[in-house]
């Protein structure tokens, strides 16, 4: 499975893999992955499947993005990575920003994403408000996931699974805490938590809380509660798709 990318030279794809070596170190020592795999997915998330516009194209360096609100914090994650991305000019910020997001999910300790190199840079951001809202239900994340990105409902519930990393920050979002007591290490507690209920100290946010309600969402969190293996398999399916959208 994957995405017939135009093809890139032997240069290039040592150069992704002499990258890949090097965020490793790099989101390791900084304990940046949640970041990272954030920029990721707000990169990628914006693809509208009607208007072919948006998606993982390496836009977010611009500031017109990065000023959108859904994207609070994530300049953060732009200059920690501009000293890597200016040792490998060859590469597309494309591709190195999904790099950066399948490394995030590797190195704390998730499935292996496979990762295509080819993406192309677009100039121009797509406009803002196409990220999910946090305060909605299923209803919305149907409208972004799949009427707008062209993703699946297990794809909604596997990708909500990255929430097992990283937090909530007050003046980013609004929202406080993390969903999990370890949100450096990538595993099923996400869904875990989500079954057993609110706890003090962690969060679970409405769109988290719809996975619950939702009579399709929910029986996939029971089945990655109890099977690790499952939701890294589907994880795995589903940020490749992600990350190749467009
Ligand atoms: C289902 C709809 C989603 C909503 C409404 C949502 C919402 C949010 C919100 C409000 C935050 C907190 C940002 C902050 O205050 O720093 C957050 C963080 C995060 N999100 Fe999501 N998210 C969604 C899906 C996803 C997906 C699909 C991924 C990746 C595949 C993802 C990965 C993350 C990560 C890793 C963080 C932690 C960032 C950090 O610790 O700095 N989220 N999300």
């Amino acid at each position: 499975m994957g995405k017939c990318y135009p093809a890139v030279s032997e240069e290039y794809k040592k150069a992704v893999d002499k990258a890949k070596k090097k965020l490793r170190g790099f989101i390791a020592e900084k304990n940046c992955a949640p970041l990272m795999l954030r920029l990721a997915w707000h990169s990628a998330g914006t693809y509208d499947v009607k208007t072919k516009t948006g998606g993982p194209f390496g836009t977010m360096k611009h500031v017109a993005e990065l000023d959108h609100g859904a994207n609070n914090g994530l300049d953060i994650a732009v200059r920690l990575l501009e000293p890597i991305k200016e040792q490998f000019p060859i590469l597309s910020y494309a591709d190195f920003y999904q790099l950066a997001g399948v490394v995030a999910v590797e190195v704390t300790g998730g499935p292996e994403v496979p990762f295509h190199p080819g993406r192309q840079d677009k100039p121009e951001p797509p406009p803002e408000g196409r990220l999910p809202d946090a305060t909605k239900g299923s209803d919305h994340l149907r409208d972004v996931f799949v009427k707008q990105m062209g993703l699946s409902d297990k794809d909604i519930v596997a990708l909500s699974g990255a929430h097992t990393l990283g937090r909530c920050h007050k003046e980013r979002s609004g929202f406080e805490g993390p969903w999990t007591a370890n949100p450096l290490i990538f595993d099923n507690s996400y869904f875990k938590e989500l079954l057993s209920g609110e706890k003090e100290g962690l969060l679970q946010l409405p769109s988290d809380k719809a996975l619950l309600a939702d009579p399709s969402f929910r029986p996939l969190v029971e089945k990655y509660a109890a099977d690790e293996d499952a939701f890294f398999e589907d994880y795995a399916e589903a940020h490749l798709k992600l990350s190749e959208l467009g």
